[in-house]
Order: structure tokens, then sequence, then C-alpha cells
């Protein structure tokens, strides 16, 4: 496990099947807080713990509460230089993916291809019905159903860049950065303050209700502890980690790699020959011992957004210039 730059080039210039995971710490230097270590709070409740299906079903107020300020935080949040060197390097290379566990928009912002990127734990900007028997879901949704003062106007957000890939992935970007000058003005008038966003607590009978069965109570359309991965999105990764061909280089990117089954991606293509490079924060938070990250093939320690765009200079060549 080494930081041995030369050595990353070599093998960087001669891989051709390339994965990428993606955590939290990706976003960090944007501003958006981390689930576990320093920022792993949200109010006095723990993160990780309103992340899931039985904290909806005690108090789905709250947890609606929660991910509109998610919601929020994440559009006044920019890409950082990460986001777009991933993006730089998915327009480089049609063979190179990214599974990224982040639900923030932030990779689609900088203009990460669609077909390229692969939301493991969904997005927060995608709402769906819990009803039983319905299957509606609604993708870039950005009238947020709390605070619907926060919203931007219908036609901006009719774009469903999943859809329509490349182009779809540009138009995606300066949606969303429209997006972003407007949650700004709004912000202003709730007196939204840069960094600390109150969010009103929403009575119980004001939940917002689905279009479709007129029935269901909707939820948040991200992937929740205990509960399963979207099928596309676990059916189109196993096709590029099966495939016979192996994948050549791992990039695990800003995650302290212990939720399942994103982290066992990374050990499933190891196993069939991948070599591993680590950029993380804090080496000691990534997991341990024989076949943990920690001893990967090299373990970049610092913030993403400095190290990405450095180690990927030899196909993507220097964009922090731009
Ligand atoms: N650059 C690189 N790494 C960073 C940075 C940074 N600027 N800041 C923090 N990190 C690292 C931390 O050291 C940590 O290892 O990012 C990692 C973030 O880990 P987690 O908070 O556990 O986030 P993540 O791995 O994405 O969590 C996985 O858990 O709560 C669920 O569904 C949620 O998708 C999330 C999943
Ligand atoms: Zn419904």
């Amino acid at each position: 496990p080494k930081a041995d730059l030369e050595s990353f080039s070599n093998h960087l210039k001669q891989s051709r099947r390339i994965l990428a995971l993606l955590g939290a710490g990706l976003s960090a230097s944007s501003g958006l807080p981390t689930f576990r270590g320093t920022g792993g709070l949200w109010r006095s409740h723990e993160a990780t713990s309103l992340a899931t299906p039985e904290a909806f079903a005690q108090d789905a107020a709250l947890v609606w509460q929660f991910y509109s300020y998610r919601r929020h935080m994440a559009l006044q949040a920019q890409p950082n230089l990460a986001h777009h060197a991933l993006a730089a390097l998915a327009r480089r290379n049609p063979e190179f993916i990214t599974l990224s566990q982040n639900v923030d928009g932030l990779s689609q912002r900088a203009g990460h291809r669609a077909s390229q990127l692969h939301l493991l734990h969904g997005s927060l900007f995608d709402v769906r019905c819990t009803a039983f028997d319905c299957d509606f879901i609604q993708q870039n949704n950005f009238t947020d159903p709390i605070v619907p003062a926060l919203a931007i106007p219908r036609e901006q957000a009719q774009l469903k860049p999943s859809e329509t890939d490349n182009t779809g992935a540009e138009a995606a970007s300066s949606l969303y950065n429209a997006m972003h000058t407007a949650n700004a003005s709004s912000a202003k008038e709730l007196d939204i303050s840069d960094d600390r966003i109150e969010i009103p607590q929403i009575p119980h009978d004001e939940l917002p209700h689905c279009p479709q069965c007129g029935d269901g109570l909707l939820r948040p359309g991200v992937v929740w502890f205990g509960e399963t991965l979207p099928r596309r999105t676990m059916a189109a990764v196993d096709a590029f980690i099966d495939e016979p061909r192996k994948i050549d280089l791992i990039l695990v990117v800003g995650t302290s790699a212990k939720v399942y089954p994103a982290a066992g991606y990374v050990d499933e293509a190891r196993a069939k020959g991948a070599k591993v490079a680590v950029v993380n924060m804090d080496r000691k938070d990534t997991p341990g011992g024989p076949g943990g990250l920690q001893e990967g093939d090299w373990f970049f320690e610092g913030d993403a957004s400095k190290i990405l765009p450095e180690i990927l200079k030899p196909v993507i060549g220097d964009i922090s210039r731009k």
C-alpha cells in the first residue's frame, strides 16, 4: 500500500475497463457532510439511523424533514474537481463505469454521462410511492414535497438525464445550475443561511401522498438500510463485473466501504484480478486486515478534490486550470 504516483500512472494509462466506487467523502469538500465520523449528525439524530424503513414507519415527518434538508444542502452545493475529473474520465473512456453511493446529484451536475453512472442508493431528487401495490416513481422531482416554496419552474424540471444520456447530462448540469440559482433566491426569502438550513416540521396530515393511487404516502427515492438496490442497477453492475475480460482498475473514492452490497463489488472485482487504488482522507477509516482496502495496491491519503484531478491527469489532462 503506497502512494506511488508513477506506477499508478503507468497502470492507469494501460487500463481499459475501470470501475469507480464513490462515497460521501467525494462530496465532502463541496460542503456536504459524510455519514460516519465528524459531521455524521443531523440535529441530535444520527444520520444513519434516519435512513431506515423503521424510522420512516415511526416518524415519516421527521424523516421527510431530514431529506428535505439534504435536498436543499445538495442544491446549494457545487460539484468539486473530483466530480469533474471522474466525469472527464467517463467522456474519455467508454469502458469506465462509476458506482455511486451518493444521492446528492453532484456527479450529474459535473456532466458525468448517465449511461456510465449507476446510482446504487438512488437519488434525493426521486420520489416514490410506499403503497405495496403501486409502482409510482417520479425522477428528477425538484419541487420539494415539504417546502414547495423552494421549487423550480415546472418547465425546467421536465428533463430526465437518464433517458437521454450524453446531451441529457449536459442539459442536466445546466438545469441543475439554473435550479441552484432559483433556489438561492428562494433560500434568501426563507432566510436560509448557507450551512444551517431550517426546514419546518411538517404536520403528519400534510405529508405528501401519491398522485397515482391517491392513497400511498410518498417517500424519498433513496435506498435505506435493509433495502435492496434497484434491480436494473444491480443487473448492470453484475454484467460489467462478470464480463470475461477482467477489470483493470478499481478506484475507491471517499467511502468507508462498510455498506454492502456496494463494498462487495470491490472485493468481487479484486478477486478477479483488478488492481485497487484508494483515495480517502483517512486511511484508518477504511477496512484493514487481509484483503482490506488499507492493503490496496495504491492508497492516496487526502482530499479527493485535490487528489483525483492529479492522479487522473495522464488520461484526462489538466482540468484544474479551466
Ligand atoms: N476526500 C476523501 N475522502 C474523504 C473526504 C475527502 N475530502 N472527507 C471524508 N472522506 C472519507 C472519510 O474518511 C470516510 O472514510 O470519506 C468516507 C465517508 O464515509 P461514510 O461517511 O461512511 O460514507 P459512505 O461510505 O458513502 O457511506 C455509505 O452509508 O449511510 C449510508 O446510504 C448511506 O451511501 C451511504 C452509505
Ligand atoms: Zn401510489
